[in-house]
């Protein structure tokens, strides 16, 4: 038993309803409902891999680099809460410890939440899912927010008040299969999350934001019954001005010039052929058209952008192997 090792695979997301604003650094509760999808490469080469496994000392590695244990958002946290009962299911005393390496493939952006599903994925997996899902999300929400996404992959929404937070699935991934989502990325560095969650609530309108959140989750919940999927995706188009003009407003900008130049563009085709942009935290553009329309737009965009990826609407994490 003392290799014991459990490796999954988990996706990365995108908001569809944006997140903007946290309880606090340690426990991360969003301060409203939100939603969004996980997704992969077409080929599905996007995703985060982790692996779980017994060592005589605790350690973390993200990408091969090692991380500080007691840092902001460290999975180290969860693993601790575990530890015991990990331990006691491989038949090991607690002399001895548990460590992960995750790394990341082709993500573009919204890793955090494929890096605490994909544990999260690890730790269920030990437990043979018998494990609380309502608290466990909540666990997990410690090293990313927006956890839930990725957790159930496909749509999902999550409510939330500040104090309790709570993801349902949608639709699944298949329900997006005549949709492709072109990723068109920039290479500039992200701003941390936590500048957006610190300043948007400092929006005069911040309530409102949240009144306008729950109302198109509703919204998002009807069309997901009718698989009204350009519906969906215009009410992410929408929830991507609302936000990022509210984040312009209080000195946090997230879109820009080449962005800007980009959505312009994205504008423009609207006159050709249907589709919606979704900007989240990270320096992409993410244009969504029907399959039949992909190389149109992707005519329209290869040069305003320094890398483009086909991607699709992806599932919940999987076991790869378990030693
Ligand atoms: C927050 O967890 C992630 C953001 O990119 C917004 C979102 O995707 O909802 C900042």
């Amino acid at each position: 038993m003392e290799n014991y090792n459990v490796k999954t695979r988990a996706f990365p997301t995108i908001g569809i309803i944006l997140l903007g604003g946290i309880s606090d650094k340690k426990n991360r509760i969003p301060l409203h409902t939100t939603a969004g999808i996980a997704y992969t490469g077409i080929n599905n080469d996007v995703y985060t891999e982790t692996k779980l496994y017994v060592s005589k000392d605790e350690k973390c590695y993200i990408d091969g680099k090692e991380i500080d244990l007691n840092s902001d958002r460290s999975p180290s946290k969860v693993i601790d809460k575990f530890k015991h009962d990990i331990l006691m299911r491989v038949n090991l005393d607690d002399e001895n410890n548990l460590s992960i390496d995750s790394r990341n493939f082709n993500i573009l952006s919204g890793s955090s939440d494929s890096g605490a599903a994909a544990l999260g994925e690890c730790i269920e997996s030990i437990f043979e899912y018998n494990i609380n899902i309502f608290t466990f999300e909540n666990d997990l929400q410690r090293i990313s927010e927006s956890v839930g996404r990725s957790l159930y992959g496909g749509l999902t929404v999550n409510y939330a008040n500040g104090r309790e937070s709570l993801t349902e699935p949608l639709l699944e991934p298949e329900a997006f299969n005549n949709f492709t989502i072109i990723g068109a990325h920039f290479n500039i560095d992200r701003k941390p999350s936590n500048e957006i969650h610190e300043n948007i609530i400092k929006h005069e309108n911040y309530r409102e934001r949240i009144k306008s959140a729950e109302r198109k989750a509703k919204k998002l919940e009807e069309l997901s019954r009718n698989a009204n999927i350009k519906g969906i995706f215009e009410l992410a188009e929408s929830d991507t001005i609302e936000y990022h003009k509210m984040l312009h407003d209080v000195g946090v900008d997230i879109i820009n010039d080449r962005m800007e130049n980009l959505i312009e563009k994205v504008k423009e085709m609207k006159n050709n052929f249907w589709n919606s942009y979704i900007v989240t935290g990270g320096p992409n553009v993410f244009v969504i058209t029907e399959k039949k329309d992909v190389d149109k737009a992707m005519e329209g965009l290869n040069d305003l952008c320094d890398d483009i990826r086909l991607l699709k609407v992806a599932g919940k994490p999987q076991v790869i192997s378990k030693n």
